[in-house]
């Protein structure tokens, strides 16, 4: 059961998810997408999306910041903020909602906002129903 976030951690995922559609490499589509990751020890952790002149060789903000968290040995995460430039906000494609649920709970809480500040939120659960994740292979046998 994921917890809520107090106003002021909302404030600073938001003014950093915010802050980090500047660090987007997005020369293709002029579409900055910026994230920022809340760990429950309080870390946070800024992603935006990579582009590549192989157009599908590019990676979304939420899995760069996805990413980055888990080589930083991060395993526990209280909530995402994703921002774009447009309104109403994105939500998340939906391979990052796959790569997102690997490493999360069903109530985990992604915030997204829009060019003027404004944010719904949906936990993963929501935005990826009856999914396929870490939990469902059989156990292995020793
Ligand atoms: N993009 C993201 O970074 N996150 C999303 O959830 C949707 C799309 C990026 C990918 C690409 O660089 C640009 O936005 C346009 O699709």
């Amino acid at each position: 059961m994921a917890s809520s976030l107090s106003p002021q951690e909302l404030h600073t995922l938001s003014s950093k998810a915010v802050a980090a559609k500047s660090l987007a490499y997005c020369p293709y589509s002029n579409f900055r997408v910026g994230a920022c990751i809340l760990t429950t020890s309080g870390e946070y952790i800024q992603g935006a999306n990579v582009e590549n002149a192989s157009y599908p060789v590019g990676t979304c903000a939420e899995r760069v910041a996805f990413g980055t968290a888990i080589v930083a040995g991060h395993k526990d995460f209280k909530a995402i903020a994703v921002a774009t430039d447009i309104s109403p906000p994105a939500s998340p494609c939906g391979m990052c909602r796959q790569f997102m649920k690997e490493f999360t709970a069903p109530s985990f809480p992604v915030y997204m906002y829009d060019k003027d500040g404004n944010h719904f939120v949906r936990t993963i659960g929501e935005l990826l129903p009856n999914s396929f994740g870490p939990d469902d292979f059989p156990p292995t046998k020793t």
